[in-house]
């Protein structure tokens, strides 16, 4: 089949999905329900009607696009990914799954193709954790692994109820909709940067992704004595700073210590509160992220994380909370998707290799409901979640071809 894939106009769609931020470019912040995200999502849905397909949007505000295929009766097909961005963010982390999958379907249309199968362009609702604490909100509820109670429980910085928040950016109805059976979907494929510099590296065009690696994350409240920066002798202290740089350090060394690359720990967040440079800090709130593909060895590290936050803060005689908000497990991607995605690179002469995803994604709770797996294109010094993010228009047009061409012998 001959497709044709118009890179010239992703590249300009993705600059101008870009140029919607809250912070001035290079930078791109979208957080979920924040204004320059509800613009983001006008954008796209504008395009994905211009581009002839039907748009339907959840109670969290998944917004789905399909293609009516000619047996709509059978399981549909998706793809895509997500636009909302991390505060100081890049322009192409999710936006390529988004906006290449809407070129992969006018490639598609373009060819005269007509699917069997409906073939729906997926934009998920919150995949980053910023305003909830939580990633991939709205796959987590597709998938039924997260409940709709969370609708009051989440509540964002400002105390506001995931409920509020959704009802406020226009999405009502009950959360429990959002769930969609196993085997409402065929087959969901996920286009993505790969976050990391193998690709590029090593020169390959294409990564096929065989499973995606486990996430947890950690949220630990230490709670000391504020007072005066000057009068309160250090001897009386019990700061709640310097035990949670201890504990910065512990994760660090319980990441490092498993002998394994592949475990990886991050303090994303520390919060002093009440953050003024004359009080001693009366509190620090601490939001840590733990990774790796063996979820075993991920949970070792947690625990050891959690055995040091303990004896840190009963030391230095302050108290400590510890909420684990997620730990979830690795998912494998699909055999058969995975063959299918070999086959398309190989047959468009492309260099491709199998390779595990460190980064999570959406794929990582669709692969509960449907068979699933994802392709990845190389990034620029694998720069991920930061402004000078970079994939060419050239890798991003390969992936776009090779999308295409999976979607073709998954929904034709
Ligand atoms: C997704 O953005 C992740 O943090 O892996
Ligand atoms: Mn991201
Ligand atoms: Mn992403």
């Amino acid at each position: 089949m001959n497709l044709a894939v118009d890179g010239g106009r992703l590249t300009a769609e993705l600059e101008e999905l870009a140029a919607i931020s809250s912070e001035p470019a290079p930078v791109v912040t979208r957080v979920v329900f924040s204004e320059a995200d509800l613009r983001a999502r006008d954008l796209v849905k504008r395009w994905f009607r211009e581009g002839g397909l039907e748009v339907r949007e959840d109670p969290v505000g998944n917004t789905f696009a399909r293609w009516r295929g000619t047996h709509p009766d059978l399981p549909a097909v998706a793809t895509g990914s997500h636009i909302d961005a991390i505060p100081n963010a890049g322009r192409y982390d999710g936006t390529v799954g988004v906006l290449g999958g809407l070129e992969a379907i006018r490639a598609l249309m373009r060819s005269g193709f007509e699917p069997r199968r409906s073939l729906d362009l997926i934009v998920f609702t919150a995949e980053e954790p910023t305003r909830f604490g939580i990633g991939c909100l709205g796959s987590r509820l597709m998938a039924g692994t997260l409940d709709a109670s969370c609708d009051d429980t989440m509540r964002d910085r400002e105390g506001a109820s995931l409920s509020q928040v959704r009802r406020g950016a226009g999405f009502s109805g009950p959360l429990a909709a959002v769930r969609l059976n196993p085997g409402y979907y065929a087959a969901f494929v996920e286009l993505h940067i790969e976050q990391g510099p193998l690709l590029e590296r090593r020169g390959t065009d294409i990564g096929v992704v065989t499973a995606i690696a486990a996430p947890a994350s950690l949220r630990v409240s230490i709670e000391g004595e504020g007072g005066h920066a000057g009068a309160v002798l250090m001897a009386d202290r019990r700061d709640a700073f310097p035990a949670a740089a201890e504990l910065a350090l512990a994760v660090e060394r319980a990441a490092s210590s498993t002998g394994s690359p592949d475990t990886v720990a991050t303090v994303g967040v520390c919060r002093v509160f009440p953050g003024a440079i004359n009080s001693i800090p009366s509190r620090a709130d601490l939001e840590i992220d733990v990774r790796d593909i063996d979820g075993l060895r991920r949970d070792a590290a947690l625990a050891e994380i959690e055995q040091a936050a303990r004896r840190i803060c009963s030391a230095r005689k302050v108290s400590c909370a510890i909420e684990l908000i997620n730990a979830d497990p690795p998912a494998g991607c699909a055999p058969e998707l995975v063959s299918a995605l070999e086959a398309a690179s190989e047959a468009l002469g492309l260099r491709w290799e199998k390779m595990p995803s460190r980064a999570y994604h959406d794929s990582l709770f669709m692969s509960r409901i449907a068979p699933t797996a994802m392709l990845f294109i190389p990034c620029r010094g694998g720069v991920s979640h930061r402004p000078d993010e970079y994939a060419s228009p050239e890798s991003i047009e390969r992936g776009v071809w090779v999308l295409a061409h999976a979607l073709v012998g998954l929904a034709g």
